[in-house]
């Protein structure tokens, strides 16, 4: 095809040509089906050099399915790709490669025993030429210094942190020649700090004039670093805007498809009795190692006391000891004054406490069970339900539906199985049992985790329901913003101890986020906690 200016006849193919030819990736009508699900429903996606470009859309949308079709990795049904305005077939990750793009996944694909150079270089054969290691090593120097990606060339993966092992990645993408990045969800595994510097390398990357891609549903970081938004709804672009042009609320309601309330409204009260306090607590870890080194806690009635911390700090064997699940290896769990330190589950729940595990499928739900059977596991012992032998289940059904009204738990009927509802419907679920034993001490697992924004936002309004009503609340969380809208204390765990208890409204997140990283604060958290 030759379009020479004086030649051309037609506007239309005319203004599609240049559309395609300004833009250093242009998709049109990408259609991508997996069984039962239509992923990407004629996506149009174009991003230019030069560009921070973010795909926000809710979990389910179809952004790693849109992107996993221009890195190679799934073939698309219909539609076609341009690249630096020339249509290319992406039939491999190899095909992506040439083309300049490269994706970096939400898991990374590292060798964990081998080196950061070889890591770069693993299974690249660049045909050109044959460099040695001091090359390579130099060559990735070289490149980190550009972008601001700095990590030991000769350091192994598994001596890394997430955050370095993330920057291997891009790194991986940068020597093989890159000019189209995407990135998905890359927040997720970081620190504040590490975002920032994650942030300050994809604008370098930018301003080189790098086409970067940034998958998130994270409203605010994709106001602080893109220069254009595309949303994707049950995957359908929905639109693409100039960030600056645009606000959160208006991306919320794109994203969601309706009005959503994203302030967190807190009432102020002060707090009542103590209802948790944990002393000194120890426990092991699934491996047998320590997990838990000499934490102490209070929470006071009508108080969210929220853990922050990277996963893997001893969050979840807290919660686990908390709750009867797991033994303490030493120190005391006092529940309104009552010792509860390694007693079994049942008692723990005697004493209205709830739970909403980490796992929805495996601990939460029992998935072959009925949403109706799954609403009342915890109830069915107690009157009204029971009378001696006998269950009553007009009561138990009543009770149920209710519930499910409630809580806006979308099922086809109370006997549909609980593994048949979406993840927000599961979590629902779970919150509308829990919470329905009216609880003295709630303990939530990353209660938001994988659901989208309107899910989010209707466990959030359950979980101040609960702090308005005086229960005391433990919120573990990975979701920085979500603890700091919500918590009235924040404690931030690192390797099994607490770094340091913050007042969240005070407290820089540069603060908690050197915590998250190991730094203890001076204050003794006793004193903070008690004030
Ligand atoms: N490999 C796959 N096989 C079957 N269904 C898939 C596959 N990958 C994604 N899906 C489905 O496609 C839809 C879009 O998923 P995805 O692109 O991962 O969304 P997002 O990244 O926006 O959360 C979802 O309904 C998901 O369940
Ligand atoms: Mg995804």
């Amino acid at each position: 095809m030759s379009f020479c200016g004086g030649d051309l006849k037609s506007p239309p193919l005319f203004k599609g040509f240049q559309t395609v030819e300004n833009h250093a990736v242009f998709m049109e009508g990408i259609v991508k089906r997996f069984p039962g699900v239509l992923a990407n429903d004629h996506v149009d996606f174009e991003v230019k050099a030069g560009e921070v470009h973010a795909l926000l859309g809710e979990n389910g949308a179809g952004k790693t399915t849109l992107m996993s079709i221009l890195a190679g990795i799934y073939r698309l049904d219909a539609g076609q790709i341009f690249i630096n305005g020339r249509k290319v077939q992406i039939k491999s990750p190899r095909d992506a490669i040439k083309e300049g793009v490269g994706m970096i996944h939400q898991n990374f694909l590292l060798v964990n025993s081998h080196s950061v150079a070889e890591n770069i270089t693993l299974g690249y054969d660049r045909p050109k030429f044959f460099m040695n290691r001091r090359e390579i090593e130099k060559e990735i120097k070289e490149i980190g210094e550009k972008f601001g990606l700095f990590v030991d060339p000769k350091a192994k993966i598994w001596q890394l942190s997430v955050g370095e092992q993330q920057r291997v990645e891009i790194l991986k993408m940068l020597f093989r020649g890159a000019k189209i990045l995407v990135m998905d969800e890359p927040t997720a595994v970081l620190t504040p700090q590490e975002v920032n510097e994650l942030f300050s390398t994809l604008r370098s990357m930018a301003q080189a004039g790098h086409a970067v891609v940034f998958i998130s549903h994270k409203l605010d970081e994709v106001m602080r670093i893109s220069d254009r938004v595309t949303v994707l709804r049950k995957g359908k672009k929905v639109a693409t805007l100039n960030t600056r042009d645009t606000t959160p609320n208006e991306l919320a309601r794109l994203m969601v498809g309706r009005e959503v309330f994203l302030e967190v409204k807190k009432t102020d009260h002060p707090p009542g009795e103590k209802i948790l306090q944990v002393s000194r607590l120890e426990a092991l870890s699934d491996k047998g190692l320590p997990a838990l080194k000499g934490i102490n806690l209070i929470i006071h009635s009508g108080e969210i006391l929220g853990i922050a911390g990277v996963a893997g700090n001893g969050q979840r064997e807290l919660a686990e000891v908390i709750c009867g699940l797991r033994p303490a290896r030493g120190g005391k769990i006092l529940i309104c004054g009552k010792d509860l330190t390694s007693v079994p589950p049942r008692k723990v729940i005697e004493e209205k406490v709830a739970y909403i595990p980490e796992d929805r499928k495996g601990m939460g739900t029992v998935g072959n069970l009925s949403v109706l059977e799954n609403l009342v596991l915890k109830d069915y012992r107690r009157s009204p339900f029971s009378s001696g032998a006998f269950l009553n289940l007009r009561q138990l059904r009543q009770h149920a539906s209710t519930l499910v009204e409630k809580f806006q738990i979308q099922t086809p009927k109370l006997e549909t199985p609980a593994k048949l509802l979406s993840g927000g419907n599961i979590q629902r679920l779970i919150l509308a049992r829990e919470i329905s034993c009216s609880p003295k001490l709630l303990v939530a697992v990353h209660p938001t985790r994988g659901l989208d924004v309107s899910a989010t936002e209707s466990v959030h309004r359950m979980l101040l329901e609960q702090r308005e009503s005086g229960a005391a609340i433990l919120l573990i969380s990975e979701d920085l913003d979500e603890l700091t809208s919500l918590s009235d204390w924040l404690a931030v765990i690192y390797e099994g101890e607490i770094m340091g208890i913050v007042d969240p409204r005070k407290a820089s997140l540069e603060d908690i986020g050197l915590m998250m990283a190991g730094k203890k604060r001076q204050t003794p958290q006793e004193a903070v906690i008690e004030a």
